[in-house]
């Protein structure tokens, strides 16, 4: 790994490539903070929903994002205004509507400031859509990960069992395609890979050996 005094790691693409588990992993071995910053756009739309906010009622959304509160705790779970939310962020209801809100100028203008100011502040691996070419264009390392979507909507299938979130294989696989068009074709900051992202296609591969081929650009074998 370079000896560098701040280390950032991007790691984008869409829905179910792997890029959370490869990216806690990382963080783990290389013991450094992981941001999931896809959590956070769900963490708002919840909080949205909640309060039956509509995505159009910029007003009222700009005091629901000032008046959020969005933490972490050590076990990467999600906690909304105090409450662990990690169950209620990731179900249908939140996945149905996150693209649309996550579009929103004034939503990615709030969570780009914060994961900004968690970045800044230690060495760190974070993964989301827009990591490596808006929120730390400057970066360390960048990856871009894609995936077959039926491999992807497989894996998020067996992820949703695992939970016990009740989401048919044809369900999940219809979300992801849509949120894939909804977040590749938004005006701001949109899906795509950075010029100098590293495109890994994780199809074929297993955690472990992603974890791997990242570990071994940045210089340290798992
Ligand atoms: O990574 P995920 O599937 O949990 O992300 C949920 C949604 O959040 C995704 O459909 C788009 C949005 N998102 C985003 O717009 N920008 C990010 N950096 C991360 C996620």
């Amino acid at each position: 790994m370079q000896n560098k005094k701040h280390l950032v790691i991007a790691i984008d693409g869409p829905s179910g490539t792997g890029k959370s588990t490869t990216a806690k992993l990382i963080a783990k071995n290389l013991g450094l903070t992981y941001l999931d910053t896809g959590a956070m756009y769900r963490a708002i739309t919840f909080a949205a929903l909640s309060a039956k906010i509509t995505p159009d009622n910029k007003e009222d959304l700009d005091q629901l994002l000032q008046s959020t509160t969005i933490d972490f705790d050590s076990e990467n779970q999600v906690w909304v205004n105090g409450i662990c939310r990690e169950e209620e962020i990731r179900g249908a209801e939140v996945s149905k509507v996150v693209s649309i809100y996550s579009a929103i100028p004034a939503v990615r203008m709030a969570l780009t400031e914060k994961q900004r100011q968690i970045g800044q502040k230690q060495n760190c691996i974070l993964d989301g859509r827009d990591i490596g070419t808006v929120v730390f264009p400057h970066a360390d390392y960048k990856f871009f990960l894609v995936t077959d979507i039926q491999v992807r909507a497989r894996r998020r299938f067996l992820e949703c069992q695992e939970k016990g979130i009740s989401m048919t294989l044809e369900e999940i696989e219809k979300n992801l395609s849509e949120r894939d068009l909804l977040d590749s074709s938004r005006e701001t900051a949109p899906l795509k890979k950075a010029p100098d992202a590293i495109e890994i296609d994780t199809t074929q591969l297993s955690i472990q050996e992603q974890v791997k081929k990242i570990q071994d650009y940045v210089g340290v074998v798992a």
